[in-house]
Protein backbone atom coordinates (compact mmCIF):
# COMPACT_ATOMS: atom_id res chain seq x y z
CA UNK A 1 0.00 0.00 0.00
CA UNK A 2 1.33 3.53 -0.90
CA UNK A 3 2.35 5.56 1.86
CA UNK A 4 0.07 8.40 2.41
CA UNK A 5 1.70 10.28 5.58
CA UNK A 6 2.68 13.58 3.97
CA UNK A 7 5.38 16.22 4.65
CA UNK A 8 6.52 19.17 2.49
CA UNK A 9 8.23 17.17 0.15
CA UNK A 10 5.98 14.78 -0.91
CA UNK A 11 2.71 17.20 0.10
CA UNK A 12 -0.78 15.93 -2.10
CA UNK A 13 -1.40 18.79 -3.94
CA UNK A 14 -5.76 19.37 -3.66
CA UNK A 15 -7.79 21.78 -6.65
CA UNK A 16 -10.84 22.44 -4.28
CA UNK A 17 -13.46 23.85 -6.76
CA UNK A 18 -16.99 25.63 -5.00
CA UNK A 19 -20.40 26.00 -6.42
CA UNK A 20 -23.63 27.50 -4.64
CA UNK A 21 -24.44 29.45 -1.59
CA UNK A 22 -22.29 31.12 1.38
CA UNK A 23 -22.74 27.51 3.25
CA UNK A 24 -20.88 25.90 0.74
CA UNK A 25 -18.56 28.42 0.50
CA UNK A 26 -17.94 28.36 4.37
CA UNK A 27 -18.00 24.62 4.62
CA UNK A 28 -15.02 24.48 1.81
CA UNK A 29 -13.22 26.86 4.32
CA UNK A 30 -13.45 24.44 6.84
CA UNK A 31 -12.64 21.52 4.90
CA UNK A 32 -9.20 23.48 3.15
CA UNK A 33 -8.56 24.13 6.90
CA UNK A 34 -8.77 20.69 8.14
CA UNK A 35 -7.11 19.06 4.89
CA UNK A 36 -4.23 22.10 5.58
CA UNK A 37 -3.59 20.39 8.93
CA UNK A 38 -3.06 17.29 7.44
CA UNK A 39 -0.58 18.54 5.12
CA UNK A 40 -2.26 18.52 2.14
CA UNK A 41 -1.39 21.26 0.17
CA UNK A 42 -4.33 23.56 -2.27
CA UNK A 43 -3.62 25.13 -5.05
CA UNK A 44 -5.40 26.80 -8.19
CA UNK A 45 -4.11 24.60 -11.14
CA UNK A 46 -7.02 21.78 -11.92
CA UNK A 47 -4.50 20.21 -14.83
CA UNK A 48 -2.11 19.16 -11.94
CA UNK A 49 -3.32 18.80 -9.27
CA UNK A 50 -3.43 15.26 -7.65
CA UNK A 51 -6.93 15.64 -5.82
CA UNK A 52 -9.79 17.00 -7.65
CA UNK A 53 -12.74 18.25 -5.46
CA UNK A 54 -15.86 19.27 -6.40
CA UNK A 55 -18.60 21.36 -3.36
CA UNK A 56 -21.49 20.94 -5.22
CA UNK A 57 -24.90 22.97 -5.49
CA UNK A 58 -28.15 20.97 -6.20
CA UNK A 59 -30.63 23.79 -5.62
CA UNK A 60 -31.05 24.35 -9.59
CA UNK A 61 -30.30 22.04 -12.75
CA UNK A 62 -27.62 24.74 -14.21
CA UNK A 63 -25.55 24.69 -11.10
CA UNK A 64 -25.27 20.58 -11.34
CA UNK A 65 -24.55 20.55 -14.89
CA UNK A 66 -21.53 22.58 -14.88
CA UNK A 67 -20.38 19.82 -12.07
CA UNK A 68 -20.82 16.90 -14.42
CA UNK A 69 -19.23 18.32 -17.25
CA UNK A 70 -16.29 18.86 -15.46
CA UNK A 71 -16.82 15.11 -13.96
CA UNK A 72 -16.90 14.47 -17.62
CA UNK A 73 -13.67 16.63 -18.60
CA UNK A 74 -12.05 14.52 -15.68
CA UNK A 75 -13.11 11.19 -17.23
CA UNK A 76 -11.49 11.64 -20.16
CA UNK A 77 -8.36 12.74 -18.50
CA UNK A 78 -8.48 9.62 -16.78
CA UNK A 79 -9.21 7.59 -19.69
CA UNK A 80 -5.99 8.85 -21.37
CA UNK A 81 -3.47 7.47 -17.86
CA UNK A 82 -3.85 10.83 -15.96
CA UNK A 83 -3.53 9.39 -12.02
CA UNK A 84 -6.06 11.94 -10.12
CA UNK A 85 -8.32 11.41 -7.25
CA UNK A 86 -11.93 13.13 -7.67
CA UNK A 87 -14.08 13.48 -4.71
CA UNK A 88 -17.57 15.00 -4.99
CA UNK A 89 -18.84 16.82 -2.28
CA UNK A 90 -21.83 18.53 -1.28
CA UNK A 91 -25.66 19.05 -2.11
CA UNK A 92 -25.39 16.59 -5.41
CA UNK A 93 -24.42 13.58 -3.91
CA UNK A 94 -26.49 13.87 -1.16
CA UNK A 95 -29.73 13.99 -3.35
CA UNK A 96 -27.99 11.57 -6.01
CA UNK A 97 -26.71 8.61 -3.53
CA UNK A 98 -24.03 6.09 -4.51
CA UNK A 99 -25.43 5.63 -7.76
CA UNK A 100 -23.34 8.49 -9.09
CA UNK A 101 -20.20 6.35 -8.18
CA UNK A 102 -21.20 3.56 -11.09
CA UNK A 103 -23.11 6.20 -13.57
CA UNK A 104 -19.02 7.97 -13.01
CA UNK A 105 -16.83 5.74 -12.47
CA UNK A 106 -13.55 8.45 -12.46
CA UNK A 107 -15.46 9.23 -9.06
CA UNK A 108 -13.17 8.05 -6.07
CA UNK A 109 -15.62 8.90 -3.27
CA UNK A 110 -18.59 10.95 -2.94
CA UNK A 111 -19.07 13.41 0.62
CA UNK A 112 -22.57 14.72 1.50
CA UNK A 113 -22.73 17.98 3.33
CA UNK A 114 -23.37 16.65 7.08
CA UNK A 115 -20.63 14.34 6.20
CA UNK A 116 -17.41 16.52 6.16
CA UNK A 117 -15.99 15.49 9.15
CA UNK A 118 -15.68 11.63 7.24
CA UNK A 119 -13.73 13.31 4.04
CA UNK A 120 -9.93 13.19 5.58
CA UNK A 121 -10.50 9.29 6.20
CA UNK A 122 -12.17 8.92 2.36
CA UNK A 123 -9.32 11.07 0.98
CA UNK A 124 -6.94 9.02 3.25
CA UNK A 125 -8.08 5.86 1.48
CA UNK A 126 -8.88 7.23 -2.00
CA UNK A 127 -5.09 8.37 -2.03
CA UNK A 128 -3.40 5.53 -0.43
CA UNK A 129 -5.33 3.81 -3.37
CA UNK A 130 -7.48 1.46 -1.23
CA UNK A 131 -9.56 -1.06 -3.15
CA UNK A 132 -12.99 0.03 -1.59
CA UNK A 133 -17.09 -1.27 -1.55
CA UNK A 134 -19.15 2.23 -3.26
CA UNK A 135 -20.36 2.08 0.43
CA UNK A 136 -16.88 2.89 1.94
CA UNK A 137 -16.76 5.31 -0.62
CA UNK A 138 -19.70 7.54 -0.12
CA UNK A 139 -20.49 9.21 3.31
CA UNK A 140 -24.02 10.36 2.80
CA UNK A 141 -26.71 11.54 5.34
CA UNK A 142 -28.50 9.58 2.69
CA UNK A 143 -31.94 7.45 4.08
CA UNK A 144 -30.78 7.34 7.34
CA UNK A 145 -33.94 9.52 8.86
CA UNK A 146 -34.07 12.82 9.24
CA UNK A 147 -32.31 14.05 12.69
CA UNK A 148 -34.36 15.09 15.07
CA UNK A 149 -35.02 18.99 15.42
CA UNK A 150 -34.47 18.58 18.97
CA UNK A 151 -31.27 16.90 18.49
CA UNK A 152 -28.38 19.59 20.03
CA UNK A 153 -25.33 20.34 17.65
CA UNK A 154 -23.37 20.13 20.34
CA UNK A 155 -23.81 15.93 20.48
CA UNK A 156 -22.86 16.13 16.24
CA UNK A 157 -19.64 15.39 15.20
CA UNK A 158 -20.00 17.81 12.57
CA UNK A 159 -19.79 20.33 15.32
CA UNK A 160 -16.41 19.78 15.39
CA UNK A 161 -15.71 21.00 12.15
CA UNK A 162 -17.39 24.64 13.18
CA UNK A 163 -15.54 24.27 16.29
CA UNK A 164 -11.90 23.59 14.95
CA UNK A 165 -11.79 26.84 13.99
CA UNK A 166 -12.14 28.36 16.79
CA UNK A 167 -9.92 26.03 18.65
CA UNK A 168 -7.60 26.30 16.21
CA UNK A 169 -7.12 30.14 14.79
CA UNK A 170 -3.95 29.60 13.27
CA UNK A 171 -5.67 28.02 10.36
CA UNK A 172 -7.18 31.16 9.15
CA UNK A 173 -5.87 33.05 6.79
CA UNK A 174 -5.28 36.37 8.16
CA UNK A 175 -5.72 38.41 4.83
CA UNK A 176 -9.75 37.35 5.34
CA UNK A 177 -11.23 40.41 6.59
CA UNK A 178 -14.18 39.00 6.15
CA UNK A 179 -15.28 35.64 7.72
CA UNK A 180 -18.68 33.63 8.04
CA UNK A 181 -19.91 31.89 11.02
CA UNK A 182 -22.01 29.15 11.20
CA UNK A 183 -25.18 29.29 13.67
CA UNK A 184 -27.41 26.93 12.13
CA UNK A 185 -27.34 23.67 9.85
CA UNK A 186 -30.11 22.25 7.74
CA UNK A 187 -33.52 23.45 7.32
CA UNK A 188 -37.18 22.56 8.31
CA UNK A 189 -39.26 24.85 6.22
CA UNK A 190 -39.99 22.28 2.89
CA UNK A 191 -40.70 24.69 0.33
CA UNK A 192 -41.97 22.72 -2.34
CA UNK A 193 -39.42 23.39 -4.79
CA UNK A 194 -36.21 23.38 -2.97
CA UNK A 195 -33.78 20.21 -1.96
CA UNK A 196 -32.04 21.70 1.01
CA UNK A 197 -34.10 20.23 3.61
CA UNK A 198 -33.03 17.15 1.76
CA UNK A 199 -29.70 17.46 1.36
CA UNK A 200 -28.77 19.36 4.39
CA UNK A 201 -31.04 17.62 6.80
CA UNK A 202 -32.90 18.92 9.50
CA UNK A 203 -32.38 22.16 11.49
CA UNK A 204 -29.63 21.77 14.04
CA UNK A 205 -28.97 24.99 16.00
CA UNK A 206 -25.29 25.80 17.57
CA UNK A 207 -24.51 26.18 20.62
CA UNK A 208 -24.36 30.45 21.47
CA UNK A 209 -21.33 29.95 23.56
CA UNK A 210 -19.31 28.00 20.76
CA UNK A 211 -20.55 30.73 17.93
CA UNK A 212 -19.25 33.91 20.25
CA UNK A 213 -15.89 32.07 20.89
CA UNK A 214 -15.59 31.47 17.36
CA UNK A 215 -16.39 34.94 16.19
CA UNK A 216 -13.80 36.37 19.06
CA UNK A 217 -11.10 34.03 17.78
CA UNK A 218 -12.13 35.53 13.76
CA UNK A 219 -11.84 38.69 15.02
CA UNK A 220 -8.42 38.42 16.86
CA UNK A 221 -6.78 36.89 14.04
CA UNK A 222 -8.02 40.05 12.17
CA UNK A 223 -11.70 39.67 11.19
CA UNK A 224 -13.58 42.97 10.58
CA UNK A 225 -16.96 41.86 9.50
CA UNK A 226 -18.79 38.86 10.71
CA UNK A 227 -21.90 37.13 8.61
CA UNK A 228 -23.87 35.04 10.58
CA UNK A 229 -24.95 32.41 8.73
CA UNK A 230 -28.06 29.96 8.71
CA UNK A 231 -30.58 28.55 6.09
CA UNK A 232 -33.51 30.27 8.13
CA UNK A 233 -31.02 32.78 10.08
CA UNK A 234 -33.94 34.32 12.24
CA UNK A 235 -35.27 30.63 13.47
CA UNK A 236 -32.24 30.25 15.88
CA UNK A 237 -33.28 28.92 18.83
CA UNK A 238 -30.87 27.25 21.32
CA UNK A 239 -31.87 25.20 24.61
CA UNK A 240 -29.25 24.76 26.71
CA UNK A 241 -28.76 21.38 28.51
CA UNK A 242 -28.09 22.02 32.33
CA UNK A 243 -25.14 20.25 34.31
CA UNK A 244 -24.20 20.37 37.52
CA UNK A 245 -21.14 22.39 38.29
CA UNK A 246 -18.62 21.61 41.01
CA UNK A 247 -20.56 23.65 43.47
CA UNK A 248 -23.35 21.35 42.84
CA UNK A 249 -25.62 24.13 41.09
CA UNK A 250 -27.04 23.46 37.50
CA UNK A 251 -25.49 25.49 35.00
CA UNK A 252 -26.08 25.41 31.02
CA UNK A 253 -23.99 23.01 29.27
CA UNK A 254 -22.60 23.18 25.75
CA UNK A 255 -21.88 19.60 24.83
CA UNK A 256 -20.82 16.08 26.38
CA UNK A 257 -18.18 16.76 28.52
CA UNK A 258 -18.27 20.59 27.42
CA UNK A 259 -19.41 23.06 30.16
CA UNK A 260 -20.01 27.03 28.92
CA UNK A 261 -16.36 28.06 27.60
CA UNK A 262 -16.48 31.22 30.31
CA UNK A 263 -18.61 32.65 32.59
CA UNK A 264 -21.47 30.25 33.05
CA UNK A 265 -24.72 31.24 31.86
CA UNK A 266 -27.73 32.02 34.58
CA UNK A 267 -30.01 29.24 34.24
CA UNK A 268 -32.81 31.34 33.55
CA UNK A 269 -31.68 31.66 30.08
CA UNK A 270 -32.21 28.72 29.41
CA UNK A 271 -33.36 29.42 26.23
CA UNK A 272 -30.98 32.01 23.65
CA UNK A 273 -32.85 33.66 21.00
CA UNK A 274 -31.82 34.69 17.44
CA UNK A 275 -32.34 38.04 19.32
CA UNK A 276 -30.20 37.45 21.94
CA UNK A 277 -27.17 35.69 19.93
CA UNK A 278 -26.85 38.90 18.03
CA UNK A 279 -26.91 40.82 20.95
CA UNK A 280 -24.34 38.60 23.01
CA UNK A 281 -22.21 38.84 20.06
CA UNK A 282 -22.52 42.43 19.47
CA UNK A 283 -21.51 42.84 23.59
CA UNK A 284 -19.00 39.65 23.85
CA UNK A 285 -17.32 41.08 20.45
CA UNK A 286 -16.88 44.37 20.91
CA UNK A 287 -14.01 44.06 18.02
CA UNK A 288 -16.20 43.11 15.57
CA UNK A 289 -17.28 46.39 13.86
CA UNK A 290 -19.90 44.88 11.53
CA UNK A 291 -22.10 42.19 12.00
CA UNK A 292 -25.17 40.55 9.46
CA UNK A 293 -26.60 37.40 9.02
CA UNK A 294 -28.36 35.84 5.84
CA UNK A 295 -30.80 34.36 5.07
CA UNK A 296 -34.12 35.70 6.86
CA UNK A 297 -37.27 33.52 6.89
CA UNK A 298 -40.10 36.30 6.67
CA UNK A 299 -42.44 34.34 9.05
CA UNK A 300 -42.01 34.72 12.59
CA UNK A 301 -39.67 37.24 12.30
CA UNK A 302 -39.99 39.19 15.89
CA UNK A 303 -39.34 42.71 16.47
CA UNK A 304 -36.90 41.73 19.48
CA UNK A 305 -34.45 40.82 16.42
CA UNK A 306 -35.57 44.55 14.89
CA UNK A 307 -35.16 46.10 18.25
CA UNK A 308 -31.54 44.58 18.50
CA UNK A 309 -30.55 45.93 15.20
CA UNK A 310 -31.32 49.22 15.74
CA UNK A 311 -29.41 49.21 19.16
CA UNK A 312 -26.49 47.87 18.30
CA UNK A 313 -24.86 49.92 16.27
CA UNK A 314 -22.31 47.51 15.13
CA UNK A 315 -25.05 45.27 13.28
CA UNK A 316 -25.47 46.12 9.91
CA UNK A 317 -29.34 47.72 8.79
CA UNK A 318 -29.91 44.81 6.19
CA UNK A 319 -32.45 41.86 5.45
CA UNK A 320 -31.98 39.65 2.85
CA UNK A 321 -35.61 38.24 3.12
CA UNK A 322 -36.58 36.30 0.42
CA UNK A 323 -40.12 36.57 -0.45
CA UNK A 324 -39.99 34.77 -3.64
CA UNK A 325 -43.22 35.65 -5.23
CA UNK A 326 -45.47 38.14 -5.25
CA UNK A 327 -49.09 35.94 -5.94
CA UNK A 328 -50.52 34.47 -2.87
CA UNK A 329 -51.57 31.53 -4.94
CA UNK A 330 -47.98 30.31 -6.04
CA UNK A 331 -46.67 31.27 -2.09
CA UNK A 332 -49.25 28.73 -1.44
CA UNK A 333 -48.26 25.85 -4.14
CA UNK A 334 -44.54 27.02 -2.86
CA UNK A 335 -45.79 26.14 0.90
CA UNK A 336 -44.25 29.29 2.21
CA UNK A 337 -46.51 29.81 5.29
CA UNK A 338 -47.13 33.63 4.67
CA UNK A 339 -49.10 35.90 2.26
CA UNK A 340 -48.33 38.68 0.40
CA UNK A 341 -49.66 40.99 3.13
CA UNK A 342 -47.80 39.39 6.07
CA UNK A 343 -44.71 39.70 4.11
CA UNK A 344 -45.75 43.34 3.28
CA UNK A 345 -46.89 43.50 7.29
CA UNK A 346 -42.98 42.43 8.30
CA UNK A 347 -41.21 44.91 5.77
CA UNK A 348 -43.46 47.94 7.26
CA UNK A 349 -42.48 47.03 10.98
CA UNK A 350 -39.07 46.54 9.55
CA UNK A 351 -39.07 49.97 7.98
CA UNK A 352 -40.95 51.47 11.42
CA UNK A 353 -38.18 50.06 13.68
CA UNK A 354 -34.92 51.00 11.64
CA UNK A 355 -35.90 53.26 8.97
CA UNK A 356 -32.54 52.88 7.20
CA UNK A 357 -32.81 49.22 6.74
CA UNK A 358 -31.89 48.10 3.35
CA UNK A 359 -34.23 44.94 2.14
CA UNK A 360 -32.72 42.62 -0.95
CA UNK A 361 -34.43 39.15 -1.46
CA UNK A 362 -34.77 36.21 -4.37
CA UNK A 363 -37.77 35.81 -6.56
CA UNK A 364 -38.32 32.47 -8.82
CA UNK A 365 -40.29 33.14 -12.01
CA UNK A 366 -42.11 30.14 -13.63
CA UNK A 367 -43.52 28.31 -11.23
CA UNK A 368 -45.62 25.67 -12.27
CA UNK A 369 -48.96 27.20 -13.33
CA UNK A 370 -47.89 30.71 -13.30
CA UNK A 371 -49.95 32.96 -15.06
CA UNK A 372 -49.73 36.67 -16.69
CA UNK A 373 -51.21 37.76 -13.47
CA UNK A 374 -49.36 36.16 -11.03
CA UNK A 375 -46.06 37.81 -12.42
CA UNK A 376 -47.71 40.79 -12.26
CA UNK A 377 -48.24 40.52 -8.74
CA UNK A 378 -44.48 39.99 -8.40
CA UNK A 379 -44.13 43.01 -9.99
CA UNK A 380 -46.43 44.80 -7.84
CA UNK A 381 -44.48 43.57 -5.00
CA UNK A 382 -41.21 44.77 -5.98
CA UNK A 383 -42.60 48.38 -6.50
CA UNK A 384 -43.98 48.49 -3.38
CA UNK A 385 -41.18 46.99 -0.99
CA UNK A 386 -38.41 48.67 -3.25
CA UNK A 387 -35.92 46.00 -2.78
CA UNK A 388 -32.03 47.12 -3.01
CA UNK A 389 -31.54 43.91 -5.18
CA UNK A 390 -33.65 40.85 -6.00
CA UNK A 391 -31.70 37.35 -7.33
CA UNK A 392 -34.26 36.79 -9.84
CA UNK A 393 -33.77 32.76 -10.71
CA UNK A 394 -36.21 30.03 -13.57
CA UNK A 395 -37.88 27.50 -11.66
CA UNK A 396 -35.86 24.50 -12.01
CA UNK A 397 -37.49 21.46 -11.17
CA UNK A 398 -35.70 19.07 -8.46
CA UNK A 399 -35.95 15.59 -7.88
CA UNK A 400 -36.95 14.99 -4.35
CA UNK A 401 -38.71 17.99 -4.45
CA UNK A 402 -42.65 17.96 -3.53
CA UNK A 403 -43.46 20.22 -6.70
CA UNK A 404 -41.47 17.76 -9.52
CA UNK A 405 -44.06 15.17 -8.02
CA UNK A 406 -46.99 17.35 -7.55
CA UNK A 407 -46.71 20.00 -10.70
CA UNK A 408 -45.60 19.71 -14.21
CA UNK A 409 -43.52 22.52 -15.35
CA UNK A 410 -45.98 24.06 -17.48
CA UNK A 411 -44.80 27.77 -18.11
CA UNK A 412 -42.92 28.14 -21.47
CA UNK A 413 -39.16 29.12 -21.10
CA UNK A 414 -40.43 31.95 -23.55
CA UNK A 415 -42.26 33.49 -20.54
CA UNK A 416 -39.88 32.69 -18.38
CA UNK A 417 -37.42 34.40 -20.28
CA UNK A 418 -39.59 37.59 -20.47
CA UNK A 419 -40.57 37.50 -16.89
CA UNK A 420 -37.44 37.66 -15.53
CA UNK A 421 -35.93 40.03 -17.94
CA UNK A 422 -38.10 42.49 -17.24
CA UNK A 423 -38.40 41.62 -13.25
CA UNK A 424 -34.55 42.30 -13.67
CA UNK A 425 -34.90 45.83 -15.45
CA UNK A 426 -37.97 46.78 -13.09
CA UNK A 427 -35.82 45.71 -10.06
CA UNK A 428 -32.76 47.73 -11.33
CA UNK A 429 -35.02 51.00 -12.27
CA UNK A 430 -35.92 50.65 -8.71
CA UNK A 431 -32.78 49.86 -7.05
CA UNK A 432 -31.42 53.05 -9.20
CA UNK A 433 -34.42 54.94 -7.33
CA UNK A 434 -32.49 53.45 -4.12
CA UNK A 435 -28.86 54.15 -4.54
CA UNK A 436 -30.01 58.17 -5.68
CA UNK A 437 -31.52 58.95 -2.47
CA UNK A 438 -27.60 58.56 -1.11
CA UNK A 439 -26.21 61.05 -3.18
CA UNK A 440 -25.11 64.02 -1.05
CA UNK A 441 -25.34 61.69 2.25
CA UNK A 442 -21.67 60.32 3.92
CA UNK A 443 -21.72 55.87 4.31
CA UNK A 444 -19.60 53.95 6.63
CA UNK A 445 -17.84 51.59 3.78
CA UNK A 446 -15.99 48.73 4.88
CA UNK A 447 -13.37 48.22 1.53
CA UNK A 448 -13.20 45.32 0.26
CA UNK A 449 -11.32 45.11 -3.07
CA UNK A 450 -9.75 47.08 -5.75
CA UNK A 451 -12.56 47.93 -7.50
CA UNK A 452 -13.25 45.29 -10.95
CA UNK A 453 -12.30 48.05 -13.16
CA UNK A 454 -8.97 48.05 -11.32
CA UNK A 455 -8.40 44.12 -10.69
CA UNK A 456 -9.20 43.77 -14.45
CA UNK A 457 -6.43 46.08 -15.94
CA UNK A 458 -4.25 44.89 -13.13
CA UNK A 459 -0.78 44.62 -15.17
CA UNK A 460 -1.74 46.67 -17.66
CA UNK A 461 -2.11 49.09 -15.29
CA UNK A 462 -5.18 52.22 -15.96
CA UNK A 463 -3.90 54.32 -13.15
CA UNK A 464 -2.19 56.78 -15.82
CA UNK A 465 -6.26 57.54 -17.10
CA UNK A 466 -6.84 59.39 -14.09
CA UNK A 467 -3.70 59.39 -11.74
CA UNK A 468 -6.02 57.31 -8.99
CA UNK A 469 -6.38 53.67 -8.01
CA UNK A 470 -10.68 52.82 -7.51
CA UNK A 471 -11.30 51.09 -4.60
CA UNK A 472 -14.54 49.02 -4.08
CA UNK A 473 -16.48 48.27 -0.78
CA UNK A 474 -20.10 47.76 0.95
CA UNK A 475 -22.12 50.10 3.08
CA UNK A 476 -23.94 48.64 6.29
CA UNK A 477 -26.98 48.37 4.07
CA UNK A 478 -24.93 46.22 1.67
CA UNK A 479 -24.87 48.98 -1.16
CA UNK A 480 -21.61 48.83 -3.07
CA UNK A 481 -20.20 51.73 -2.76
CA UNK A 482 -16.74 52.57 -5.21
CA UNK A 483 -14.19 55.65 -4.66
CA UNK A 484 -10.76 56.67 -5.20
CA UNK A 485 -7.71 57.14 -3.60
CA UNK A 486 -4.23 58.74 -5.15
CA UNK A 487 -2.08 55.58 -4.96
CA UNK A 488 -1.84 51.46 -4.80
CA UNK A 489 -0.50 51.55 -1.23
CA UNK A 490 -3.13 54.11 -0.02
CA UNK A 491 -5.84 51.55 -1.37
CA UNK A 492 -3.97 48.74 0.31
CA UNK A 493 -3.84 50.46 3.20
CA UNK A 494 -7.50 51.04 3.54
CA UNK A 495 -8.65 47.20 2.43
CA UNK A 496 -10.21 45.47 5.29
CA UNK A 497 -10.92 48.84 7.19
CA UNK A 498 -14.39 50.67 7.84
CA UNK A 499 -14.49 54.26 6.30
CA UNK A 500 -16.40 57.21 5.56
CA UNK A 501 -17.50 58.03 2.15
CA UNK A 502 -18.95 60.88 1.10
CA UNK A 503 -21.95 59.58 -1.72
CA UNK A 504 -21.19 62.39 -4.81
CA UNK A 505 -22.86 60.28 -7.54
CA UNK A 506 -24.89 56.63 -8.06
CA UNK A 507 -25.94 54.24 -10.83
CA UNK A 508 -28.55 51.51 -10.23
CA UNK A 509 -26.17 49.16 -8.54
CA UNK A 510 -23.54 51.33 -7.18
CA UNK A 511 -23.00 54.71 -4.55
CA UNK A 512 -19.83 56.53 -5.96
CA UNK A 513 -17.98 58.59 -3.62
CA UNK A 514 -15.33 60.53 -2.10
CA UNK A 515 -13.28 59.39 0.95
CA UNK A 516 -13.64 61.98 3.93
CA UNK A 517 -9.88 61.90 4.62
CA UNK A 518 -10.19 63.28 7.85
CA UNK A 519 -12.02 60.58 9.23
CA UNK A 520 -10.70 57.50 8.15
CA UNK A 521 -10.05 55.04 10.95
CA UNK A 522 -7.03 52.90 10.70
N1 LIG B 1 -35.71 26.65 -8.82
C1 LIG B 1 -35.35 27.95 -8.89
N2 LIG B 1 -34.87 28.65 -7.87
C2 LIG B 1 -34.74 28.00 -6.68
N3 LIG B 1 -34.31 28.42 -5.48
C3 LIG B 1 -34.36 27.38 -4.63
N4 LIG B 1 -34.84 26.29 -5.24
C4 LIG B 1 -35.08 26.65 -6.54
C5 LIG B 1 -35.59 25.96 -7.66
N5 LIG B 1 -35.95 24.70 -7.59
C6 LIG B 1 -33.90 29.80 -5.22
C7 LIG B 1 -34.79 30.45 -4.15
C8 LIG B 1 -33.88 30.50 -2.95
C9 LIG B 1 -32.52 30.66 -3.60
C10 LIG B 1 -31.36 30.29 -2.74
O1 LIG B 1 -32.58 29.80 -4.71
O2 LIG B 1 -35.10 31.76 -4.58
O3 LIG B 1 -34.17 31.57 -2.07
FE1 LIG C 1 -35.27 25.93 0.84
FE2 LIG C 1 -37.47 27.10 1.83
FE3 LIG C 1 -35.59 26.07 3.51
FE4 LIG C 1 -35.05 28.30 2.10
S1 LIG C 1 -36.65 28.07 3.68
S2 LIG C 1 -33.71 26.49 2.36
S3 LIG C 1 -36.13 27.93 0.19
S4 LIG C 1 -36.88 24.92 2.07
Amino acid sequence: MEDSTLNSNNARTIYLETFGCQMNELDSELVQDQLLALGYMFHGDRASADVVLFNTCSVREQAENKVLSRIGELGVEKKDGREVVVGMLGCLPEREGKKLLSAYPQLDFICGPSELDHLPTMLHNAVAGERLSASDRSALQGNRSRRSAALSAADDNLELLDLARAFNPDHRRSSDKSAYVRITRGCNKFCTYCVVPNTRGAEVHRPPDAIIEECRQLVQTGAVEITLLGQTVNHYRYTHDLALNSEGKEVPQIGPGLTAFRKPLDVSHRITTFANLLQRIHDEVPNVQRLRFVTSYPKDFGNDILEVMRDCPRICNYLHVPAQSGSNRILKLMNRGYTIEEYLEFIERARKIIPEVEIAGDIIVGFPTETEEDYEATCELIRKVRFKNNFVFHYSPRPGTVAIDRFEDDVPREDKRRWLNSILALGSEISGEVHKQYEGTTVDVFVERLSPKMIKNNGVKLMWESGKVQLSGRTGGDLICVFDVDSEEIANDLIGTVVEVEVTNSAPLLLLGALVHNLVER
